[in-house]
């Protein structure tokens, strides 16, 4: 990738290792002698998750979902496809959903409602990023607030590149321009 598609670098590999730390010590404090059930939501939260669980002190089991919105104005229509479920049931057992971004909070609200109707003994959210608009659902665990611009980078993409880059930076319009002047 040209590094000059990143126009500034939000949050550095200390950084994210820092916030990763601060919360991996306040889940392992709430949920001290508990089991714990990670569901992580993908593609997005997967290297958030595999930093966070290497710092549970806990019993966690992992599990995935991968979800999609219908439509497409789907980011604000709510309306949220399960694609890939659970391999497991949660009736009784504490959840924790983890999510590398909430942008409009769509996604997760429809996630806690659907995973809260099995049962669980629990369901909580930590969430690495969540965008400054000041109305979406809040995460009990929560990484950094972030400026409402086009995030990439620790799972963040932009048309799945630049997920693997190992710090969160904005992405220069140019890179997003271009390909919208190509489609038109
Ligand atoms: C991103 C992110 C959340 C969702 C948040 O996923 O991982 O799941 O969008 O948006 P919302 O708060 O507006 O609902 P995306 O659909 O980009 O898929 P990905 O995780 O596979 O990149």
């Amino acid at each position: 990738m040209n590094p000059q598609d990143i126009k500034e670098i939000l949050y550095t590999k200390e950084d994210l290792d820092e916030t990763v730390s601060r919360m991996a010590a306040q889940i392992n404090e709430n949920y001290k002698g508990k089991k714990l059930v990670v569901v992580t939501i993908l593609k997005g939260a997967c290297i958030f998750m595999c930093d966070l669980v290497r710092k549970l002190d806990l019993d966690v089991e992992m599990d995935f979902m991968i979800v999609s919105s219908y439509g497409s104005q789907a980011k604000s229509s709510g309306v949220v496809r399960i694609v890939k479920d659970l391999d497991q049931d949660i009736t009784g057992k504490d959840v924790l959903i983890v999510e590398d971004i909430i942008d409009t909070g769509l996604t997760l609200k429809y996630l806690v409602k659907n995973l809260k109707s099995r049962n669980p003994a629990s369901v909580h959210v930590a969430a690495l990023l969540l965008k400054d608009l000041g109305n979406q659902l809040q995460p009990k665990y929560l990484g950094k607030v972030c400026p409402n611009e086009f995030v990439v980078g620790y799972g963040l993409d932009y048309d799945e590149r630049y997920r693997n880059l190992p710090y969160i930076g904005i992405l220069d319009e140019k890179v997003y321009s271009q390909d919208q002047d190509a489609e038109e």
